[in-house]
């Protein structure tokens, strides 16, 4: 399968991580290398440019179809979870482009699509972890309730969850589609990509993993160092936002409330940059992207 992705907030990303001549930029999403194409072309010869994926397929897909890129990457398949233990250098840009890429979509054996007939699986990394299936047909009523209210903005969770745990055994996204078709009737196709995108989010422990990156990833940042992040979904947005504030915001003494220590960090984007109307048109799943940057000072 040829690798296609569009890179979502390309302009903004590079106008405002502003990539120079020798620097060093580690990806924590490298993904199919769109952003870091373009990444490459600023820092150039003199600089360093480091690939982490979960997805050991996405980098392979990259290293086999995009050989002029590939061999100045430093590749790197781990989880950003672990960037503690990555033995990673510091750097002047810190970049994650969240959740998943076109092949996860278009290739149905990779489970993460409601459209084909293909083993229920969605994780990032098969090594680890259990897949989607094996969630649904070992988790409670209660438990499937608290994963689609907290990653699913759609109606009728109790419903759903309730045909799923009384369903006998999940294994194909059909299956899942067939049970979602039943619940929402003609309104399925609106909710199945919200559907599975909770499973996703849940499978992989997305927001567990964000967190680690945005507790860590700052002290990786040289002085001057920025770190950008791109989220798709309000919940991953808000905590970006929050830590964002906190990191850009003075200490105060608790008595006082006078400023005992100015913040380490700037805040470059103060409302998040969003994709306009014709990138959307060309691309929709730019439409909730959410792009925020801090730069260290
Ligand atoms: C949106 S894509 C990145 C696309 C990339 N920016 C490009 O333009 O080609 C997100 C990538 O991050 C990877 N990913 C998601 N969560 C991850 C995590 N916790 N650790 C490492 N990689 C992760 C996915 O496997 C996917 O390849």
């Amino acid at each position: 399968m040829s690798v296609t992705h569009i890179p979502v907030l390309l302009s903004p990303t590079l106008e405002l991580l502003d990539p120079k001549s020798g620097e060093v930029v580690i990806d924590v999403t490298l993904g199919l290398g769109g952003h870091a194409e373009k990444f490459l072309e600023k820092i150039g010869a003199k600089g360093k440019l480091i690939g982490v994926d979960a997805d050991e397929e996405n980098l392979s897909a990259t290293r086999d179809q995009r050989p002029a890129i590939s061999e100045k990457i430093e590749f790197i398949n781990a989880n950003f979870r672990d960037i503690n233990d990555l033995d990673l250098p510091q750097c002047n840009i810190l970049f994650a482009d969240l959740g998943l890429s076109s092949p996860h979509i278009d290739d149905p054996e990779r489970g993460f699509s409601f459209r084909g007939d293909s083993s229920l699986d969605c994780r990032f990394d098969k090594s680890k972890g259990i897949s989607a299936a094996t969630l649904l047909n070992n988790s409670s009523e209660n438990d499937l309730i608290r994963i689609f209210k907290e990653y699913a903005e759609v109606e009728k969770i109790y419903a759903l969850s309730r045909e799923i745990s009384e369903a006998k055994k999940i294994e194909t996204t059909s299956d899942l589609r067939e049970i979602v078709e039943k619940v929402y009737k003609w309104k399925a196709n609106k909710v199945l990509p919200q559907i599975f995108q909770a499973l996703r989010i849940e499978v992989n422990d997305e927001i567990g993993a964000l967190d680690e990156l945005l507790e860590q990833g700052p002290h990786f940042l040289r002085p001057g160092g920025r770190m950008g992040i791109i989220s798709y979904h309000s919940l991953e947005d808000r905590k970006v936002k929050q830590r964002f504030k906190n990191l850009t915001t003075s200490q105060k003494d608790a008595i006082t409330g006078a400023p005992i220590c100015p913040p380490s960090y700037e805040l470059l984007t103060k409302k998040a940059v969003q994709a306009n109307l014709q990138e959307i048109e060309s691309n929709p799943r730019a439409r909730s992207a959410r792009l925020r940057i801090i730069k260290k000072t």
